[in-house]
């Protein structure tokens, strides 16, 4: 059976409805900016893809861990090196619990080098008492609430494409030049724990890791021998939101005539943009590229079944993480009725939680935040739900970063309380968990995952 998608071409999404996009104002600069994105070399490669695809195809099968996670919304103004070195430092630390823990490789895909285009749930924003257009991501408008800085402005696909160029280039360099050395991260996290208080219940697990690099090291196993101790395998990922864009960076793959999106290795569909007979689904459709689906609380298992039906039609292992983030207070009802009708209909899946989304809400002083707590209790309700079905909680997708912000509330080791909310309250768009709650939530999806294990070894 021919694999490619019927009547669809990088641009069929142009016929759909579309929501979420901006109206280009010059539209003879957009076209211009389209052509010269189309001539640009492409950011990832289709082998690597394949090899993400892969990867998702044993998280799909139970035998791995998805790891997805970072900005909300990546910013032009905070582009440094430091920035993408924290990340990446704390998301490899995640990574090594994680691994202990499961006893599973953990596939590692990073919200980072593209991910810039927001939706919005209104699409204007008043202060008193004037209204501009929303601010809908760096790649599309500038924050600054001023008639000329919210106007959509093309050129800035432009330095979007550039800066996820130098972002991956650095992120590259770190996954395969020295600085990801397991023994190293190791060593990072137990500095952390060090300097943290309330950490007793994590030092075990860091114990038992201590001595499984000891006993490795005494084998005669170390990263001077070993490549898998001294580099790492990262991915990256990012809404496919700003079509015009996507379109331009779509390529064939010269070794097997698909057509691959080449602006990040994985992309994803928003739950604001996800209708069946629209523009983003009929985009996705026709790249190779595995791919994520957000589902909220609106999500029927009969719109999820003709989703899937749309987006991966072979029933490819790894082709389609369902990315569900219904709320801590809703997931136990929520979730079952889709993982029911995906059994039912012998689909294959990545189940993913995303426990942000649905747990936002507004201090009293107006900051949107988090409280740790309630993302922690979706992961677990997510674990739970996916125990007594059998199915295998596949991964978790996280808005993080390396820095020590004060955006959500909570955590155990540094307590964030609101009114410290405006210390230093940092994103563009959504509260981020700082680099010690997201270490944190590692440990806490640690316990879950040694549970999870120990019920895996016991079967065998
Ligand atoms: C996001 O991941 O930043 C996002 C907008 O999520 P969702 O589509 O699930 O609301
Ligand atoms: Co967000």
């Amino acid at each position: 059976m021919d694999a490619k998608a019927k009547n669809w071409s990088p641009a069929s999404w142009r016929e759909k409805p579309i929501r979420q996009v901006p109206e280009y104002p010059d539209a003879k600069a957009l076209t211009e900016v389209e052509e010269k994105l189309s001539t640009f070399p492409p950011l990832v490669f289709a082998g690597e893809v394949r090899r993400l695809k892969d990867a998702l195809a044993e998280v799909a099968a139970g035998r791995a861990f998805l790891l997805q996670g970072g900005d909300c919304a990546e910013s032009f103004a905070e582009h440094n090196a430091d920035n993408i070195r924290d990340f990446f430092r704390v998301f490899l630390q995640m990574a090594v619990v994680l691994t202990y823990a499961g006893g599973q490789p953990v596939v590692k895909v990073g919200r980072i080098a593209g991910q810039f285009a927001k939706p919005r749930s209104e699409p204007t924003e008043t202060r008193e008492g004037v209204a501009l257009p929303s601010y809908r991501g760096d790649i599309i408008n500038d924050i600054a609430f001023t008639e000329k800085a919210r106007r959509p402005d093309p050129h800035r696909m432009l330095q979007a494409y550039r800066q996820s160029a130098a972002t991956l280039n650095l992120l590259r360099a770190f996954a395969t030049g020295g600085f990801a050395n397991l023994e190293h991260v190791h060593r990072w996290t137990l500095g952390f724990l060090k300097d943290s208080p309330a950490t007793e219940r994590y030092q075990e697990i860091a114990d038992r890791i201590t001595e499984a690099l000891r006993f490795m090291r005494a084998c005669g196993i170390t990263g001077d021998n070993t490549p898998q101790l001294r580099s790492t395998s990262f991915y990256t990922s990012h809404e496919a939101l700003l079509l015009p864009y996507e379109e331009a960076l779509t390529r064939i793959d010269s070794t097997t005539g698909d057509w691959y999106a080449t602006s990040g290795h994985f992309l994803w569909i928003g739950d604001r943009t996800r209708d069946p007979a629209g523009a983003h689904v009929e985009f996705m459709r026709g790249v190779k590229n595995p791919i994520g689906l957000k589902a909220g609380p609106g999500m029927t298992p009969d719109e999820l079944l003709r989703l899937i039906d749309i987006l991966n039609p072979e029933n490819e292992p790894g082709r389609l993480t369902i990315i569900t983030r219904f709320g801590a207070d809703r997931i136990a009802a929520g979730l079952p009725p889709l993982i029911h009708a995906v059994q039912r209909e012998g689909r294959a899946v990545v189940w993913s939680c995303d426990p942000m989304h649905g747990n936002t809400i507004r201090s009293s002083a107006g900051f949107k935040t988090r409280p740790f707590d309630k993302v922690m209790a979706e992961v677990r309700a997510f674990m739970e739900v996916h125990r007594a079905e059998g199915t295998h909680a596949g991964g978790i997708h996280i808005e993080m970063t390396g820095k020590d912000v004060t955006e959500c509330t909570g955590g155990n080791t540094r307590v964030i309380r609101e009114a410290d909310l405006c210390d230093r309250y940092h994103t563009h768009c959504d509260p981020r968990l700082n680099a010690a709650q997201a270490l944190e939530l590692a440990f806490l999806v640690a316990e879950e995952l040694s549970k999870s294990a120990a019920a895996r070894a016991a079967a065998e």
